[in-house]
């Protein structure tokens, strides 16, 4: 082989793409086989409430996503689309409302929330039972215990993704790029309850390229388009891309792209997921897949 062969092989794309929309599918045609079984027994379909405050483009779209495929799986929706003026207190009085409401197994507050609405009051004031999120602080205690809890979906997507590739994930080094209480402190939990050794880098700290590439298994999650190159990432590891930027190009077009370079990742990664259609649609599938539990719970109490 010539030199110039040797180095167009090395630039070609080696690692596999996974293919989290395909595996999203699969999971939620198993929610459904699981949903239909629980609406012969319990004489009514799972319930999911979702609650939308004000008009954000991106936060309209994911509410529309996870409702038409909650019909497709057989879970009732029960749809909330308040104006952004709403007040905390009215939110919180829907909430009461639907924690005693026996057709609702699963609550969903939309997030980001208006600015005269306190995160934290709302997320406290759902149901631990209803909280298909896992926000609220008694699902995050009883993940960090290793209890059963209903799990945040990101992460568990993301773990689900893992364990499919790799089987048991005991011992091997993981790297969470994030610290969210959304995705990087649960997602570090998980990994830490599946055995990994686990380290949660962020943005103080020193030489973060060196800490991702020592990882087996990279998850990222920063909200900072492309910022994970070849430089970051272990000849082999799996990388998973939690990302999801919108980049406005020429004519007013865009287009959506994730923390990873894929590219760049491709060609020195195991493998990688694409964004869009990696982690996104095992979120939906899992916020499925966490209503479907809570109303086997709720039955079974
Ligand atoms: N906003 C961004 N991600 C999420 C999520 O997983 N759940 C909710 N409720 N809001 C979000």
């Amino acid at each position: 082989m010539t030199d110039q062969a040797t180095k167009i092989d090395q630039d070609v794309t080696t690692a596999e793409r996974i293919d989290g929309k395909a595996f999203a599918a699969a999971l939620r045609a198993d929610v459904a086989e699981g949903a239909a079984r629980f609406q012969a027994q319990a004489g009514r379909q799972p319930g999911l409430a979702v609650v939308l405050v004000g008009d954000d483009p991106a936060s309209q779209v994911y509410v529309k996503t996870k409702m038409r495929q909650a019909a497709e799986a057989g879970i009732a929706s029960f749809p909330h689309l308040l104006p952004g003026s709403t007040s905390q207190a009215h939110l919180l009085q829907l909430i009461d409302a639907l924690n005693s409401d026996d057709q609702v197994d699963g609550i969903l507050v939309q997030l980001p929330l208006p600015a005269q609405i306190e995160e934290t009051a709302v997320i406290e004031a759902i149901d631990p039972a209803k909280d298909v999120d896992g926000f609220h602080p008694v699902n995050v205690g009883r993940l960090s215990t290793g209890q059963p809890a209903l799990v945040p979906c990101t992460p568990l997507g993301c773990l689900l993704l893992l364990q499919d590739r790799l089987g048991d994930l005991s011992g091997k080094k993981a790297v969470v790029v994030g610290r969210s209480n959304i995705v990087g402190k649960p997602m570090g939990q998980l990994l830490l309850n599946a055995s990994c050794t686990v380290t949660t880098v962020h943005s103080r700290t020193q030489d973060l390229a060196a800490e991702c590439r020592s990882a087996d298994i990279l998850v990222v999650a920063v909200g900072r388009p492309e910022m994970i190159d070849a430089s970051y990432i272990k000849p082999g590891a799996i990388v998973l891309d939690v990302g999801i930027n919108r980049i406005e190009m020429a004519e007013g077009k865009s287009r959506l792209t994730g923390d990873v370079d894929f590219a760049a990742a491709s060609s020195v990664a195991g493998a990688v997921t694409p964004v869009p259609g990696g982690i996104g649609p095992m979120t939906v599938a899992c916020l499925l897949r966490n209503t479907l539990s809570a109303a086997q719970a709720r039955v079974a109490e």
